[in-house]
């Protein structure tokens, strides 16, 4: 067993770090304030590769592993998880699934400007009642033959305005149940496509969270990804990749409150000495030491095993992270740590994964 880190993924690990201090934390309390989209810092990002990092360089990708991708969703989200939840969406929710599953036409028409960050994508699975239920899908997508007409409304989707691509989950066959399942690749400016009301959220008030509304959008037959009845499946093998961001971005904002933390208590005076000096102090940061290493390792594992083409359904689950409060930043980490129990499975269903894995 191999604990160190090759030259080529402590370089990604830097400039994630270098980027985060020069690029992100300039003005991120302000983002914070006033739920501005980090537009700049997003293109620059996509100029830099982190936005299809695991994507085959053939289709404008950076062609690293997934263990990379953790090291710079770490980096990334100890300083803005606003900015880093686009670099997840759009490398594990949007590239993977399209690179893996789509079809040699959806690669060079979508994918490539996807994976070079000159646009980005969202992926819109939940609805007011489909959310951790994800097989009880109301959007239908109807066959009418050289296209299927969507139809129905998608809720709490990142990236819902920003976005260019969109994959859409919807029922084409209610009888079939999870099996009549489709996901489509939809167009910002398809005909009957609305962006709805931005949600005003507690975190990631940077990101921008919106419903989409889709009334009789006519989405090209071309468009669905993979045979007829893939959908559900689809969406589950991508979100089980996508745990692996959401993980490595829960232990980034666990990370950064503790760095934070850490120096605070060598500034900070109470009864005539530097508080790190206090065994209470000393005691709390040798457990959140603890915690985010143990939270690292969930996630290094996960990310290895994918890279290994290993099953890691039950790794991306386990990996997790935790969130601490002091001052401005840290307490904007606290509220950002919240939504990380919450999307791309809440932790009762990372729990249901892991029960049944270890069940069956
Ligand atoms: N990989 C491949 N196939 C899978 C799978 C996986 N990880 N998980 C399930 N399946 C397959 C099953 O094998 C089954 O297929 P068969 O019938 O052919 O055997 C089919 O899918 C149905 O599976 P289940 O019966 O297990 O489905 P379920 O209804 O019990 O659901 C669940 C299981 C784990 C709770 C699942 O619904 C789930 O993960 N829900 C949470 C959804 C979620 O994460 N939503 C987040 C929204 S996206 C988001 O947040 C993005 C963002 O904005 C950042």
């Amino acid at each position: 067993m191999i604990f160190e880190l090759t030259e080529e993924q402590l370089a990604v690990q830097q400039a994630a770090r270098d980027f985060a201090q020069t690029e992100l934390l300039p003005g991120v309390i302000e983002r914070d304030n006033n739920q501005e989209f980090p537009y700049e810092q997003i293109k620059k990002l996509g100029e830099l590769g982190f936005l299809g990092m695991m994507v085959d360089p053939k289709y404008g990708g950076s062609g690293m592993d997934t263990v990379s991708y953790v090291l710079a969703m770490e980096e990334l989200s100890k300083v803005d998880a606003s900015a880093s939840v686009v670099v997840s969406v759009n490398n594990s929710l949007v590239c993977w699934g399209l690179e893996t599953f789509g079809s040699e036409e959806q690669k060079m028409k979508y994918l490539v400007p996807l994976a070079k960050g000159e646009v980005h994508g969202a992926f819109c699975l939940s609805e007011p009642e489909a959310g951790s239920d994800a097989t009880s899908q109301r959007t239908t997508a109807i066959d009418m033959g050289d296209y299927y007409l969507l139809n129905g409304t998608k809720n709490w989707i990142t990236n819902g305005n920003t976005a260019s691509t969109y994959i859409v989950i919807a029922q084409t066959n209610v009888e079939a149940g999870h099996r009549g399942i489709n996901a489509f690749i939809v167009e910002k400016g398809m005909e009957g496509f609305v962006v709805g009301k931005k949600e005003d959220k507690m975190g990631i008030r940077g990101s921008d969270t919106h419903s989409l509304m889709f009334t009789d959008v006519k989405v090209p037959k071309a468009n669905r990804i993979g045979e007829d009845g893939f959908g559900f499946k689809f969406a589950m093998k991508t979100l089980t990749g996508g745990r692996i961001g959401i993980a490595a971005q829960a232990l980034g904002i666990a990370s950064g409150a503790y760095e934070l933390s850490l120096n605070y208590s060598k500034e900070r005076k109470a009864f005539g000495t530097e508080i790190k000096n206090h065994q209470a102090i000393q005691f709390k940061l040798a457990d959140m030491a603890t915690e985010i290493e143990a939270a690292r390792m969930l996630c290094l594992k996960a990310a290895w095993l994918k890279d290994q083409h290993a099953d890691y359904g039950k790794a991306s689950s386990m990996a997790g992270g935790y969130g601490y409060v002091k001052e401005y930043h840290v307490e904007r980490l606290m509220r950002d740590a919240k939504i990380t129990q919450i999307y791309e499975g809440t932790s009762e269903v990372q729990r249901v994964v892991i029960a049944r894995d270890i069940l069956k």
